[in-house]
């Protein structure tokens, strides 16, 4: 074949592929709009969806917050010294690399204590209208506080954690650039407000948005497979729905466990009623998060299942008063599945080093 035929020949194939993607872009365009971002740019440049009024809505994704702020909270999250020992971190018993949470029946703490209860994840928990399975810390900021002086977590007391920090030249410079210390305190004292404030916002962060629920939610209709559809549906017909929805799937609300049939597995956790003392809050809890739900077993504030199928079952039985059948729980699990999202990629922060007047760790 000579040059001249060759080049025609391909200036015709080049001509022939220009026009296929022309058309099959603009018939893509039909169905979806342009913009595209987040994962292989699939989410939906807008804001309205066919789907938008599922109780169930997509995590969106935020990037309005305070960097600096953000990273001192990550550095603090994966801070040993904030524990008596010197050992144990946030991230201890809300791994990051296994989906926010310890995936033990109840945590290791201080002393090898074992905590009473299993511990919930970390990831997307600015959702829950309140933190603890009780509900007893209204916020994140809140919360904070209470792990590094529980004896059982991290056996620490605000006063000690702070002296550490505060003995740390660097700790001192970026607390004094975020809250201004100076004007605001009168002196170069960092405070435990701070500290669990700077944690709050890092954890404000760790959401799991683009799940392949949340993508089918936009109206990508292929993100999600026909009986993980069902499984959604079933979700939504059997009762599931009413107290898992929302953008967490769940966090909404305190319901009794054990609604149709009294759980008898564990009747020592007293849930709501340790805050309100009264008799109709026993063994009310605050409506767990589902998102991401395969990553965190075992199952319930007791771990009584590591098995999400048999989790499925419990709550049908307890919560509904009614049986599912083996294919119905295993629709409802491939759906719950779904609800898996991208996992906050986080670079393991260096934390500055102890000085002669940090406080020496104590594993008493
Ligand atoms: C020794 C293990 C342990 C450590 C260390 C620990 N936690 Fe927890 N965390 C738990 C357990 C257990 C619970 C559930 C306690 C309850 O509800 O009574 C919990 C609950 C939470 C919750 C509430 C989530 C929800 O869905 O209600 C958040 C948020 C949290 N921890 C963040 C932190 C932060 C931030 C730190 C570090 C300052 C930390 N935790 C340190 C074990 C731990
Ligand atoms: C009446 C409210 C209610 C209904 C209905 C309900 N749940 Fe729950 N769900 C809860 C509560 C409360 C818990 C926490 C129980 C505990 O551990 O104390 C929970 C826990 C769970 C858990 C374990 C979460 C974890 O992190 O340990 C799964 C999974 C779950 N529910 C799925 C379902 C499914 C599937 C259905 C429908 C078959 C359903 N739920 C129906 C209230 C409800």
């Amino acid at each position: 074949m000579n040059i001249g035929k060759f080049t025609t020949i391909i200036c015709l194939l080049a001509f022939v592929a220009i026009n296929v993607v022309i058309i099959s872009s603009s018939v893509a365009d039909d169905s979806q709009p342009k913009v595209g971002y987040g994962r292989g740019g699939r989410m939906s440049g807008s804001s309205k969806s066919a789907r938008s009024d599922e109780p169930i809505q997509p995590i969106s994704i935020n990037y309005d917050y305070n960097r600096a702020k953000v990273e001192l909270g990550k550095k603090l999250f994966f801070e040993p010294r904030l524990s008596k020992s010197g050992w144990i971190t946030c991230n201890s018993c809300h791994n990051l690399s296994t989906g926010g949470a310890d995936n033990l029946p109840s945590s290791i703490g201080h002393k090898w204590f074992l905590g009473p209860i299993n511990s919930p994840t970390v990831l997307n928990a600015k959702f829950n209208l309140a933190q603890f399975w009780d509900g007893r810390a209204k916020d994140l900021k809140e919360q904070a506080g209470g792990p590094i002086a529980n004896p059982l977590e991290m056996g620490s007391n605000h006063e000690l954690a702070v002296s550490v920090l505060q003995s740390i030249p660097e700790y001192v410079q970026w607390f004094s650039e975020i809250y201004g210390l100076e004007e605001m305190y009168g002196g170069e004292e960092i405070n435990i407000d701070q500290v669990t404030d700077a944690i709050a916002a890092f954890e404000e962060t760790l959401i799991t948005p683009n799940s392949r629920f949340d993508l089918w939610l936009k109206d990508y209709d292929d993100s999600i497979s026909d009986s993980e559809k069902e499984g959604y549906y079933l979700f939504k017909e059997k009762g599931c729905i009413a107290c898992h929805n929302g953008v967490g799937v769940g966090g909404s609300s305190y319901q009794k466990f054990g609604m149709a049939k009294p759980y008898d597995k564990d009747t020592h956790t007293l849930g709501r009623y340790n805050v309100t003392k009264s008799e109709k809050d026993k063994y009310i809890f605050k409506v767990p998060l589902l998102r991401n739900i395969e990553l965190t077993a075992p199952y319930f504030h007791d771990a009584s299942t590591w098995d999400l199928s048999e989790a499925v079952n419990i709550m049908a039985e307890y919560q509904l008063g009614s049986k599912l059948t083996d294919d119905e729980t295993g629709k409802i699990v491939e759906f719950l599945r779904t609800l898996t999202g991208d996992q906050p990629s986080v670079i393991f922060p260096i934390l500055p080093p102890s000085t002669s007047t940090t406080p020496e760790p104590n594993r008493n």
